[in-house]
């Protein structure tokens, strides 16, 4: 009797991504050892033009220079439901990371909600390092807002366009 393999398993990493964090950049380096292939799937979301930092584009961007030293990433948008998107790519894993229990407490009614919506649909979690516990994208949003230093909270390619975003601000600093 032959065991069925699962070599082809494609993981999708979704979120906002805006920006990239390093500890986006940590679960995505662990997970692209344990996955053959991961898509980091950047949400469209068009009832939030506008209220994001950086466009869809600018994400994009930062996104595929932030990860193109791992062969295995590809970087996509999707608009509408994970699930779907997933149907349509064959996608099977939901790869989500975690920095503390007030994360889990969300993100576990939406894996159930997903598998429930898509039964193939199964959320691995990979716990941050501890040393990115505290960071996140809104934070680095609003440090970066008052000229902080966030360079090291962030993949070079974020912090540039930080930078770039908020020149007043730096510029005041510097
Ligand atoms: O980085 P974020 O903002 O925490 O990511 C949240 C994201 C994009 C993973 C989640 O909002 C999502 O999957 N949105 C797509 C719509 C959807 O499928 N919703 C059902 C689950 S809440």
């Amino acid at each position: 009797m032959s065991k069925e393999t699962n070599k082809e398993v494609h993981a999708v990493f979704p979120g906002s991504f805006d920006p990239i964090t390093n500890g986006h950049l940590d679960v995505l380096s662990r997970a692209s050892k344990i996955f053959p292939q991961i898509t980091l799937a950047v949400l469209h979301n068009s009832k939030k033009v506008g209220k994001n930092l950086f466009t869809l584009e600018e994400r994009l961007e930062i996104l595929s220079k932030a990860s193109e030293h791992l062969p295995n990433v590809t970087v996509q948008s999707f608009s509408g439901l994970l699930v779907d998107y997933m149907r349509l790519t064959g996608a099977t894993v939901i790869l989500r990371g975690l920095r503390a229990v007030s994360d889990y407490e969300y993100e576990l009614q939406i894996a159930h909600l997903n598998r429930q919506m898509y039964p193939k649909a199964e959320t691995v979690f990979i716990m941050a390092a501890t040393r990115w516990s505290y960071v996140s994208s809104s934070m680095v949003r609003e440090l970066a807002s008052y000229g902080a230093d966030i360079a090291k909270m962030v993949p070079p390619a974020a912090a540039a366009a930080l930078y770039l975003k908020f020149a007043a601000e730096y510029a005041e600093k510097n």
